[in-house]
């Protein structure tokens, strides 16, 4: 079958990829997901051929099958799983226990990695785990990795990361640093992309808050930064920026001073006054011993 594709058509597609998350060229050539897909089809019909890979299969592409029983599917585009409608693992408990079993941060950042029942997997081509010394005495925990973070792997590396740098180069912290007492150590509350760059829903949150909560405990930093609304969210359990930021609070026995994304900032430059109050403010405690 032919379609013709004119002026509108072309531009409803595009606006319907764009809005299921596919914003970006990644490959320099096309890839018919249609065939890769009937080639995996093919192969699963096949037992014996179950370990062969898919005769000019490309590299495996995840789908919402391939989601273990209680990821939850069908939430429609982009949105997170639905806990508790199938039967199966509880993918909090799941998390919770595999976050434990870590001894260390490399740990950590491989039971994330295999961590299967989070959808948001399935669309990110990196699991960002973190950048800077773990030794740190500031860990920043920032909301989910953008375009620019999931290409690189690495946390705050777009607009929003330069200046998230520049910031805390003022107040001499740095990720780069070598000496500890001035580095800085970043994660999110979430490894993997959410698709067009939406927030984290509550049920992600839920479901990696046990990995954030043990990154953490293994990284104990001072102070903890937390970096807009989806972080609070995590840390603190509330919302609201605006009120929240510049007020010392607590997670986990741990000093947390909400702040400004740096995302926000670039929309609202007028704001960066009171982020720098912030930045004295952490500047002070530091000094004070944390
Ligand atoms: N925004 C975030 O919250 N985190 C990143 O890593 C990048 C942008």
């Amino acid at each position: 079958m032919t379609i013709a594709l004119d002026w509108h058509l072309s531009r409803a597609l595009l606006e319907w990829q764009a809005e299921l998350g596919v914003t970006d060229a990644i490959l320099a050539e096309p890839v018919d997901r249609f065939a890769a897909f009937k080639a995996l089809k093919d192969q699963r019909a096949r037992p014996d051929a179950a370990s062969q890979p898919a005769p000019g299969a490309v590299r495996r592409v995840a789908t919402p099958a391939d989601l273990p029983p209680g990821a939850g599917r069908g939430a429609g585009p982009g949105a997170g799983p639905d806990l508790g409608r199938d039967s199966g693992p509880d993918p909090v408990a799941e998390a919770a226990r595999a976050a434990q079993l870590a001894a260390g941060l490399d740990d950590l950042a491989q039971a994330l990695a295999d961590f299967a029942h989070c959808p948001l997997k399935l669309g990110a081509r990196s699991c960002v785990f973190a950048d800077g010394d773990p030794r740190a005495r500031v860990m920043i925990v920032g909301e989910g990795p953008g375009a620019d973070e999931d290409r690189q792997g690495l946390p705050f590396v777009g607009r929003a990361g330069q200046l998230l740098d520049r910031m805390f180069a003022a107040i001499g912290l740095s990720r780069r640093s070598p000496d500890a007492e001035s580095a800085l150590y970043i994660t999110n509350t979430v490894p993997w992309r959410p698709p067009g760059n939406r927030e984290p829903t509550p049920e992600e949150l839920a479901m990696l808050k046990p990995f954030l909560m043990r990154h953490i405990e293994l990284a104990r930093p001072d102070v903890l930064v937390a970096m807009g609304n989806v972080a609070c969210d995590a840390l603190l359990g509330r919302r609201g920026i605006l009120k929240l930021r510049g007020t010392w609070a607590e997670s986990q026995g741990l000093p947390v001073l909400p702040m400004m994304h740096p995302a926000y900032l670039l929309r609202n430059p007028e704001a960066k006054r009171e982020a720098w109050a912030d930045l004295l403010s952490l500047k002070a405690r530091l000094k004070a011993g944390g």
